[in-house]
């Protein structure tokens, strides 16, 4: 049985066919409209979710499959105390494939522990987002063509920023990329993420403040949300919510073919004025984010490709 709770449980082959699928998803999605008949999906959302949540719902919805779940911890027994080990036990009889969604660090892989049925990480603390990040890469592919050879600024909340976490652990595995790390000082990517991933394989990489300066060097340019709910004083946020705001001039620094990516909910970071630009890709990831959770619950659950899987 797999598990999805870290970017790096699937392996760059393994990623490339879940990308190939959703391609194919994408193209033909009537011929995978009953690939998971009479398969459930539990949605156990412990925290706040409007995209994962629904587009993990809709993905088998879209299968053919059934959901159930929950959509807050205040709507589940964990409001009396029960553990993500009981209830995982307790899912497990019900449903086929479970997607958890939680605030602690480390508790979807403590749920996969004692799961008898596949568990999907959808996001825990500031830590991982694995399947934001698969979605980012279908976008990315599908706008460059490759998932090699460009430069990624990521610019916000670089701390807190599970999905920034995420890209960054994923995309150390393909060649020719070099990542500009924006924020603010105290925003920073944890050392961790520095230390282990991107020393020890000698990925280059500038932590810098200024968006401005580094926009004309930029293929992509990720955009983040200053993450409100992980800040311990509301004075802190109120100072750094607005270091960034992407504007229709910043985009004239940038190049003609960069893609603006934002894993969203967007609060004020990239201007309304800047959603008509043909760079901004941040609708595309969401309707993207569909077809990758489709093809990933259809791997996890080892169903083939209706039958007709190419060979690649
Ligand atoms: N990108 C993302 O995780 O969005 P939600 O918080 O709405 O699920």
């Amino acid at each position: 049985m797999r598990h999805m709770i870290d970017p790096l449980d699937f392996s760059v082959q393994e990623v490339e066919n879940l990308l190939n699928l959703a391609d194919r998803i994408a193209a033909d999605p009537a011929r995978y409209q009953e690939v998971c008949r009479h398969k459930k999906l539990a949605t156990l959302f412990y925290e706040p979710s409007t995209r994962t949540r629904l587009s993990f719902e809709a993905a088998m919805l879209n299968l053919g499959g059934s959901v159930l779940g929950f959509a807050s911890a205040d709507s589940s027994s964990a409001a009396k105390g029960e553990s993500i080990a009981d209830t995982i036990r307790v899912i497990s009889c019900y449903a086929d494939i479970c997607a958890i969604r939680h605030p602690k660090e480390g508790a979807p892989l403590r749920a996969a522990m004692y799961s008898r049925i596949p568990v999907i990480n959808a996001g825990d603390g500031g830590h991982q987002h694995p399947t934001q990040t698969l979605t980012d890469l279908l976008t990315i592919r599908r706008r460059l063509g490759r998932l090699d050879g460009f430069t990624i600024g990521l610019c916000g909340d670089l701390k807190f920023g599970r999905t920034v976490h995420s890209l960054i652990k994923s995309l150390s595995r393909y060649s020719g990329i070099r990542f500009i790390l924006i924020s603010p000082e105290e925003l920073r990517v944890p050392d961790y993420v520095l230390r282990e991933v991107l020393d020890p394989q000698g990925i280059p990489y500038e932590e810098v403040t200024s968006l401005e300066e580094v926009m004309p060097r930029l293929d992509i340019l990720y955009m983040t949300r200053v993450q409100k709910e992980r800040f311990f004083n509301e004075e802190d946020y109120v100072r750094l919510k607005d270091t960034y705001i992407l504007t229709e001039d910043k985009m004239k620094l940038a190049k003609e073919t960069m893609a603006v990516l934002h894993p969203l909910p967007r609060v004020n970071e990239i201007a309304l004025a800047v959603d008509g630009d043909p760079r901004a890709a941040y609708f595309e990831q969401v309707q993207n984010g569909v077809y990758v959770r489709m093809a990933l619950i259809m791997t996890l659950l080892g169903l083939s490709d209706g039958g007709k899987e190419r060979t690649e």
